[in-house]
């Protein structure tokens, strides 16, 4: 079994912290050459430092994913820097949460276009290095809102729910070509999109987490090396939940 990802090219969108920063260190640390990607340039080339203190490669790119162009460029300096894409992870995320009776059409406007129209535009910028490969595997970040709903969040339940639909048909459209597409679903993790939430609704949330504790970034990394590796070469079209057991 080969869960290593040595020698391959790996985007990270949403890489400057939380679960992207943690996603980047873990491939890096498995041997793959992460371009690191987000708005906060500061905050990218510290991972890359922490990733090549740690001997691991990687390099900063600025990008909005919000924008068509934007995402288009990242694709394009890689292929331009590095001939290939074998892994491109869609993590970059944002909330805008609140009751559907208040939500304005820019809270739902702004998280379909950074949760999910996203996604349909890197996974088309990737497809054309991709198919040329014969191979790669684009991971996408859901979440379990997506799969059981949450009050004060239909914007985002949404588009994470979209996110599982466009990768079945994506997944299936070019599994003969070798790419393989997959989500992962997240539970409670800790990093700055949950530290606002009250310590009252946490503890409420906690109470409903069978493994008793919230998770960590290194925790969905695990499973992302393992689906950006060659040992899980037959897996495509799956939704995995890494949640301590919340919904199962
Ligand atoms: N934390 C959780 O409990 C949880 C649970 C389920 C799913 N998730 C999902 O996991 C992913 C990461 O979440 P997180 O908790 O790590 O969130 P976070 O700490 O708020 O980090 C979000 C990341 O996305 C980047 N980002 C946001 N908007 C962007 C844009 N327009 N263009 C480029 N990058 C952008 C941010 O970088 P810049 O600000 O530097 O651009 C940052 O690196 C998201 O998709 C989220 O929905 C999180």
């Amino acid at each position: 079994m080969n869960l290593r990802a040595d020698g391959k090219i790996a985007i990270v969108t949403g890489a400057s912290r939380g679960i992207g920063r943690g996603i980047a260190l873990a491939l890096a640390e498995a041997g793959a050459h992460v371009v690191c990607a987000a708005r906060d340039l500061a905050k990218l080339e510290a991972v890359v430092a922490e990733i090549a203190a740690a001997g691991g490669k990687a390099a900063a790119h600025v990008v909005d994913v919000s924008s068509r162009e934007s995402i288009e460029a990242l694709v394009t300096a890689t292929v331009a820097a590095h001939g290939r894409v074998d892994v491109l992870v869609n993590n970059a995320g944002i909330t805008r949460d609140t009751l559907l009776l208040r939500m304005k059409p820019a809270d739902w406007d702004d998280v379909i276009a950074t949760n999910l129209t996203s996604v349909f535009i890197s996974t088309q910028a990737v497809m054309k290095p991709m198919l040329k490969q014969r191979a790669g595997s684009i991971i996408n970040i859901g979440s379990v809102v997506g799969l059981t709903g949450n009050a004060g969040q239909a914007n985002y339940a949404a588009a994470k729910a979209g996110l599982i639909g466009f990768s079945k048909s994506v997944a299936r459209e070019v599994a003969s070509r070798g790419i393989r597409v997959n989500v992962v679903t997240p539970g409670f993790i800790e990093t700055d999109m949950t530290a606002a939430m009250p310590e009252a609704a946490k503890q409420a949330m906690l109470a409903t987490v069978p493994l008793g504790r919230t998770g960590t970034p290194a925790d969905i990394a695990g499973l992302v090396v393992y689906l950006a590796s060659d040992a899980s070469a037959y897996v495509t079209g799956q939704t995995v939940s890494v949640d301590g057991g919340f919904h199962m």
